[in-house]
């Protein structure tokens, strides 16, 4: 059976003070939720210090929300998937449609991003997704297309039993309009489609994320949809109760 997964992206939010309000509550709150899903946060990069002593030993993962495609070097700002490492982070999301179009982060580069996580030992949530216009334009799934292409191209297809997809259409995301079940779902089916095409039992056992606007009253109906096998949670993952319904909905 595949792995069900919610995973926080806090984006650049937060502070020490708010952090430890919140990860306390999540500790208590998922700890009761045991081991049927897994669960996880992306937190800014200076905060993994504490987050790692706040979480290891507890049911919650931590992971990173960029990392460099580089291992080393003169890349002033960047930070590495082997750093990532020293902290004990599971997850590095690569991709993020924030990164793609406001650090001009192409296919190319997402997939070398992919790459170098995997290298690492650490789990890349790999995300795809389109734009109103490319949605309006009947593309979304040439563009999903070529966003998934440049990663299979570079890594192969068996490299996704130790990769997460997201699929976050660009529309939904922060805007509060979350694609209806269905509208996911059928991507969600062609992504998981075109991967069977080169591999049946990767696709089986790949475990593909929804994100945009997923909220605590609309999580179980996505997740009920038979290929959506959790969520990546902006927005709602910085509030502690809401976080932990959308956990809770996983598992039902
Ligand atoms: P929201 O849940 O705030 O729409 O953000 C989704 C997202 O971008 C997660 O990576």
């Amino acid at each position: 059976m595949r792995k069900k997964l919610v995973a926080g992206n806090w984006k650049m939010h937060g502070n020490l003070q708010e952090n430890d309000a919140l990860l306390s509550a999540l500790v208590t709150g998922i700890s009761v939720l045991g081991n049927n899903a897994s669960y996880a946060v992306c937190v800014p990069y200076p905060y993994f210090p504490s987050v790692q002593s706040k979480l290891q030993g507890t049911n919650i993962e931590w992971g990173a929300q960029n990392v460099s495609q580089h291992e080393k070097g003169a890349f002033t700002g960047e930070v590495s998937a082997s750093m990532l490492n020293d902290f004990n982070c599971t997850y590095a999301i690569v991709g993020h449609s924030e990164r793609r179009m406001l650090y001009g982060e192409s296919n190319q580069v997402v997939a070398e991003k992919y790459v170098a996580a995997q290298k690492a030992g650490l789990v890349p949530i790999l995300c795809v997704g389109e734009t109103l216009e490319q949605r309006d334009s009947d593309t979304t799934e040439q563009v999903i297309d070529e966003q998934l292409k440049a990663v299979l191209t570079l890594a192969g297809v068996n490299s996704l039993a130790n990769a997460v997809i997201a699929y976050e259409p660009v529309w939904a995301i922060g805007t509060g309009k979350t694609a209806t079940p269905q509208q996911a779902q059928d991507i969600h089916r062609f992504i998981r489609q075109g991967i069977a095409a080169q591999s049946a039992e990767i696709a089986a056992e790949l475990t593909i994320l929804y994100g945009g606007s997923v909220k605590a009253n609309n999580a179980a109906e996505l997740f009920a949809m038979p290929d959506i096998d959790g969520g990546l949670i902006g927005g709602a993952s910085l509030v502690a109760d809401d976080f932990i319904a959308i956990c809770k909905a996983v598992r039902s």
